[in-house]
């Protein structure tokens, strides 16, 4: 048991590390798993003891409601490591306020603070030498709950997994992506769940992905449920345009997630001076700014993506280009965030969290 932490943590080190058998010169998103797997219990009412073990699989009672109803919520992070050998977290107060948003809405219980920090903290001591040092990858680390519960009864489980497993990672996509804004299909909608990272809301993207993708489009443009006119976030993204100088993104609400990547972009952009708007805008608005020429940019953001640039969008069985920009604000904010994240820069904002002492 670690002797510096608040909570019990059991650790059992694995004998048998797979470390050697990753090429960390050649690191696809999300494939590769670390050694170890932090695993905690909610049952009779409480969290129990954290769990540091060997990565391994979860066995399930097939009556687990995670199958049949669905209760699963997560987050996305990322460790980095500096030249020194230093760890570090972006934010991690925010994906750990986070998880307890996405809990609360699908009636799962809150996660405590302390659970959440020390224990991660802890696996990512341990996982250290997983971290990658080379610019652009990192460690993604991918916190989650779900109903370990079981019975057919829809109603929410009495018991719960807490799990952290951890992937060492470069990018998630390998250059711009072409999008197509979707018409017909929604990912959320008023009253639902799309502000909280459930599971769900991304296998309801799969689909219309799908059919994006056989007509040559890599993501999918979410456009509200009700109208399909005003534009809310890219494929598992949020979404930013740059019309002339001025940056705009869609305000968060019940259909668009809280982005940490997209609210870091906010505070530097309104720290570079540069004019933002908070605001709906529609397609309408996007395609006489298109033929205008005052359309400069379109980017996703997220945490694994960081920011990811969009080279044109198609609508109505139209495709639209964007122009190729030197210093777009893309790249710029991308240089910015990173920098924070890998220790490169000065931390005006305090975002950075050292892991290790
Ligand atoms: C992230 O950006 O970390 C996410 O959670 C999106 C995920 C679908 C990769």
């Amino acid at each position: 048991m670690s002797t510096k932490t608040r909570i019990p943590i059991h650790v059992k080190v694995s004998t048998q590390s797979i470390l050697h058998k990753v090429d960390f010169n050649n690191l696809p998103f999300g494939k590769h798993h670390t050694d170890h797997i932090l695993v905690c219990e909610y049952k009779d009412g409480q969290w129990q003891d954290v769990h540091i073990k060997p990565y391994q699989d979860i066995t399930l009672d097939p009556a687990a409601k995670i199958f049949h109803y669905g209760q699963s919520v997560f987050e996305g992070m990322k460790a980095y490591k500096d030249k020194k050998g230093d760890i570090w977290l972006f934010r991690p107060f925010e994906n750990q306020k986070r998880l307890n948003i996405s809990a609360e809405r699908l009636a799962m219980p809150a996660l405590p603070q302390a659970y959440f920090m020390d224990g991660l903290c802890e696996l990512l001591k341990l996982e250290k030498d997983w971290i990658p040092q080379t610019d652009g990858s990192s460690l993604y680390v991918r916190p989650f709950m779900f109903a370990s519960g079981a019975g057919f009864h829809a109603s929410p489980a009495d018991k719960y997994l807490f799990v952290i497993a951890c992937s060492p990672s470069g990018p998630y996509f390998s250059g711009k992506i072409k999008v197509l804004i979707e018409e017909k299909y929604a990912r959320a909608a008023n009253g639902g769940v799309g502000f909280a990272k459930a599971g769900g809301n991304y296998a309801a993207q799969f689909f219309p992905t799908h059919l994006a993708k056989e007509r040559g489009y890599e993501q999918v443009i979410w456009t509200d449920d009700n109208t399909h006119q005003y534009i809310e976030e890219a494929g598992a993204m949020n979404i930013f345009v740059r019309i002339n100088d001025t940056l705009i993104t869609s305000p968060t609400s019940d259909r668009i997630l809280d982005g940490v990547t997209r609210k870091s972009i906010i505070d530097l952009a309104k720290y570079k001076g540069i004019h933002t708007e908070v605001r709906r805008f529609t397609i309408d608005e996007l395609i006489k700014a298109s033929a205008n020429g005052s359309l400069k940019e379109i980017f996703g953001a997220g945490t694994a993506a960081v920011i990811s640039p969009i080279s044109g969008f198609g609508y109505k069985g139209k495709d639209y280009a964007l122009p190729e920009l030197e210093n777009s604000y893309a790249d710029r904010f991308k240089k910015m965030i990173t920098d924070i994240q890998y220790n490169r820069t000065e931390d005006k904002f305090g975002w950075r969290y050292k892991v290790t002492e």
